[in-house]
């Protein structure tokens, strides 16, 4: 087995892009849980108050008790609201975790670009509008925790090229044999000298600390050394870039020959 997920080059590699939005993520976890808190608080308060209430006959008492009890259920609803964004970033980043990196196995891509694009969610959320165009896809065989560090490089590096506000559209579609995935910005796109680069080693024009040049080379090799994809893409400086994976939807009996030709 081609040990490219055991690589330090690739381990690194997911540690920082992980790392990178890893103060997005403990701000998405930490506000609703304040909240979830906070309203705890509250309901505890409410719950002592309402055992007085109940042992009081007077009608008052009754009608605040009800009052009372609309501000619980008002709080509780709150509260699941707020349990399901902890729940949504967590989903995203079990992603991670996980799936042994080295498994072959059988899934939904959506849903994989779904729980990976929550971990961007924290990063974008006021600066990039995520348009998704979910295509029918079936299962799809591959080692899902490579793929999902793709999307994620794509992701980040999307996010990385757009100045102020932007869009990044992600589209799944069936081509034949095999799955497509396109991920585009209307970021600062690449000069062709860049464009010339991108795949190689160690390329970056990010300062040191944001880019480590690797996301693109090891996103080819997993792409097309792991799954006999392709990855490409196209590019317009100051209009944005769209890159496109194709993963064949079988490992092994045919690679996927969508685009090859
Ligand atoms: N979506 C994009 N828009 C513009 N430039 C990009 C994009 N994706 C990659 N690049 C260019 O390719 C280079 C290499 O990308 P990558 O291998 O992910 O390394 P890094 O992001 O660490 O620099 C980036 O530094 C950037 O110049
Ligand atoms: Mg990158």
């Amino acid at each position: 087995m081609n040990d490219l997920s055991n690589s330090p080059a690739f381990e690194l590699h997911q540690l920082a892009s992980v790392g990178r939005l890893l103060t997005g993520i403990v701000h998405e976890i930490n506000s609703p849980l304040g909240s979830v808190l906070c309203n705890n608080d509250v309901l505890e308060r409410s719950l002592a108050m309402l055992g007085e209430l109940l042992a009081d006959p007077r009608p008052e008492s009754i009608e605040k008790a009800r009052r009372m009890v609309d501000t619980c259920r008002t709080l509780a609803s709150v509260d699941k609201i707020a349990c399901e964004r902890i729940r949504s970033v967590i989903r995203g980043l079990k992603t991670f975790s996980r799936l042994d990196a080295n498994e072959l196995r059988r899934v939904d891509l959506n849903q994989q670009l779904q729980d990976t694009l929550k971990l961007t969610q924290a990063e974008f959320r006021r600066r990039i509008v995520v348009d998704t165009e979910w295509g029918e896809l079936p299962e799809v065989e591959c080692y899902p925790q490579m793929l999902n560090q793709v999307f994620l490089n794509l992701l980040v590096n999307a996010g990385q090229a757009i100045e102020g506000e932007g869009k990044v559209t992600v589209r799944t579609a069936l081509e034949g044999e095999c799955a497509h995935v396109s991920i585009a910005d209307n970021g600062r796109g690449m000069t062709p000298v860049q464009q010339a680069n991108a795949f190689r080693a160690g390329f970056t024009t990010k300062p040191l600390g944001e880019g480590t040049g690797l996301g693109l080379s090891i996103a080819k090799e997993i792409v097309e050394e792991k799954h006999g994809g392709t990855i490409r893409f196209e590019s317009e400086p100051g209009r944005g870039t769209t890159f496109h994976i194709r993963i064949p939807i079988r490992q092994g009996a045919s690679r996927c020959e969508c685009e090859r030709a």
